[in-house]
């Protein structure tokens, strides 16, 4: 998949290669608006979204096509101030029972208490693989990119292109891997003051709302699968994720991440794991 688009941008002119890209970034063309109604806005001539919550709802929206293997972009601005109780997400997942899912969240707090960057990993309906992290810069200040790299091997999330978690493939030692099953991508703005902020201790402030995250600059370079699945959408149209790994740089930030930055690992966590950590756990600590 994906060299017919190849084949056509290397005979075709430049300027058309370029349009082309620029359409497949457009929310318009990949994402439906799935709740929330009014509260999504897409603008901009397709090249911003917003998402906004209140005391009635959140809001939230999908994309039109489903992948197998990608890498996936997007930019995010989160809801600046006292963002307690609030969960902004940009996750892929799968449908059904025994879903595969790959999540970015978001939980908000009070003014000046850092966000917590929620990541997990579901295969096959099985969660638990959760790694928390707090941020070396004010996510609300201004956008940033966030990025999901899901192949053969293994998942990578990266912010700002330095890799915070790396997932290995380790289905050699029985740890089931999502590869099967196609993903759609995700995100949504909602109320989680049940638990989200320290605990669930910290409240949605109504009085702010409403709240609201901004998105952009959405990029899947990507397998689709279903109808109209031939092409790549991409603005970087390369297929460097399908082998991507992560080199002696990318480990050595990924060191820096978890040491300065990472506030959970369920890897190190023994009084969950009462019968021993999970395999891939014991496998790297790391990678
Ligand atoms: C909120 O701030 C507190 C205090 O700094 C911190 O412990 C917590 O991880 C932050 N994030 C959330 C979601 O509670």
């Amino acid at each position: 998949m994906g060299h017919s688009s190849h084949n056509a941008c290397a005979i075709a002119l430049a300027i058309s290669c370029l349009i082309v890209a620029a359409s497949a970034g457009s929310f318009y063309d990949e994402m439906d608006i799935t709740f929330g109604g009014e509260r999504a806005k897409i603008s901009n001539g397709g090249q911003d979204l917003s998402l906004s919550l209140d005391q009635y709802s959140g809001s939230g929206f999908q994309s039109k096509h489903e992948y197998l293997f990608g890498r996936f972009d997007m930019q995010l601005k989160l809801v600046p101030g006292n963002s307690a109780g609030t969960v902004t997400t940009f996750y892929l997942s799968s449908q059904g029972a025994g879903h595969d899912e790959i999540d970015f969240e978001f939980l908000g707090n009070t003014t000046g208490s850092p966000y917590t960057i929620h990541t997990n990993v579901y295969s096959q309906g099985k969660g638990d693989k959760e790694q928390q992290f707090h941020l070396w810069f004010d996510p609300t200040a201004a956008f940033h990119t966030y990025t999901i790299v899901w192949n053969a091997q293994r998942i990578i999330f990266l912010i700002d292109n330095i890799p915070v978690r790396v997932f290995n493939n380790h289905e050699a030692a029985g740890v089931p891997f999502p590869k099967s099953q196609p993903m759609r991508v995700y995100a949504s703005l909602w109320n989680a003051d049940d638990w989200a902020t320290q605990g669930g201790r910290v409240k949605t402030d109504w009085k702010n709302a409403p709240f609201t995250a901004y998105y952009r600059k959405f990029n899947a370079n990507a397998d689709k699968v279903g109808p109209n699945s031939r092409s790549t959408s991409s603005v970087n149209d390369n297929q460097a994720w399908r082998t991507q790994g992560v080199d002696a740089a990318g480990r050595n930030r990924i060191r820096w991440v978890q040491n300065k930055h990472m506030i959970y690992n369920y890897c190190n966590d023994r009084t969950r794991f009462t019968n021993g950590l999970p395999a891939e756990c014991k496998r790297s600590r790391f990678l």
